[in-house]
């Protein structure tokens, strides 16, 4: 093992709080409609993960919640920001499809360069920068001709890989990047979300990953916010908090219990710009 934590850089995220939160549809296998769900509780942890990013020093813009759009929480989901182009997202359900566009103008009311996409993509969820490269998820809601469109916009090599595992349906709820840092890029993840050619290709890019267990992954412990050295986690996670303070990371422990209902932990609620 090697690697100690590279250190810790200051973020601007853009996160929605979840005024008009409910589960009222299912398209992942963590929504159950038929179960209650909290609004009041779903904002009060929100707002502790809000306040946990600002108290470590990053920057926190918000969109506004629209009504009947209680996914848009999930705001890694929105967009994917890279050297300040945005590539907008083109949802695969039609219960999320209006989210793309309420995004993307939230862009281009700020003056940022935001490209339409082509291809069904669902943002940071399935497209995660890790030093010069773009890891994308396919398989269950990104298409892979959105890796080749991200590829001709950002310039990045992307590595496409493949999820098989209907849980861990977004990239980011099997991988989380731990440090972006290009001289010594480190990520966490679960290998048996992914086919056995994207295992290898995991093996071979970040061969001192860690490996999450089952009991991380259940938790979603990898939809974590790293950055670079503090890393906001679900607290059930536990052998992933050890296993990163071995590493010289500081699990940051943020409950987001209720959002977890809609199939989403820290990382679905918070997108990176990246300027
Ligand atoms: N209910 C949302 C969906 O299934 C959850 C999205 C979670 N976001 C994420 N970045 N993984 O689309």
């Amino acid at each position: 093992m090697t690697a100690h934590a590279p250190g810790a850089t200051t973020r601007h995220y853009l996160m929605c709080e979840p005024t008009h939160y409910t589960v009222s549809y299912e398209i992942n296998p963590w929504m159950d409609p038929t179960r209650a769900t909290d609004t009041a509780l779903a904002v009060q942890q929100w707002r502790t993960l809000r306040d946990t990013y600002l108290s470590l020093g990053h920057t926190v813009e918000t969109i506004d919640p629209v009504p009947g759009l209680p996914d848009m929480v999930y705001a890694a989901n929105g967009a994917t920001v890279v050297d300040g182009v945005v590539y907008s997202a083109r949802f695969r359900y039609p219960e999320r499809q209006a989210e793309g566009p309420a995004y993307q103008k939230w862009f281009a009311d700020r003056g940022y360069v935001t490209h339409t996409a082509a291809a069904t993509n669902e943002g940071e969820g399935d497209m995660l920068v890790v030093g010069r490269l773009l890891l994308a998820g396919t398989g269950f809601r990104t298409e892979r001709s959105a890796h080749a469109e991200a590829q001709e916009l950002f310039g990045r090599p992307v590595v496409s890989l493949e999820l098989v595992d209907p849980r861990y349906y977004h990239l980011d709820t099997a991988l989380a990047v731990l440090s972006s840092d290009p001289r010594d890029p480190q990520i966490a993840y679960y290998p048996p979300a992914f086919s056995p050619g994207s295992r290898a290709v995991l093996a071979q890019l970040f061969p001192d990953a860690l490996l999450a267990t089952d009991d991380d992954a259940a938790a979603l412990g990898l939809n974590a916010v790293s950055d670079g050295r503090h890393v906001v986690v679900a607290p059930r996670a536990t052998h992933l908090a050890d296993a990163l303070r071995e590493r010289g990371y500081e699990p940051i422990p943020v409950d987001t219990s209720e959002l977890l209902k809609g199939g989403g932990g820290a990382k679905c609620c918070t997108l990176e710009i990246r300027e």
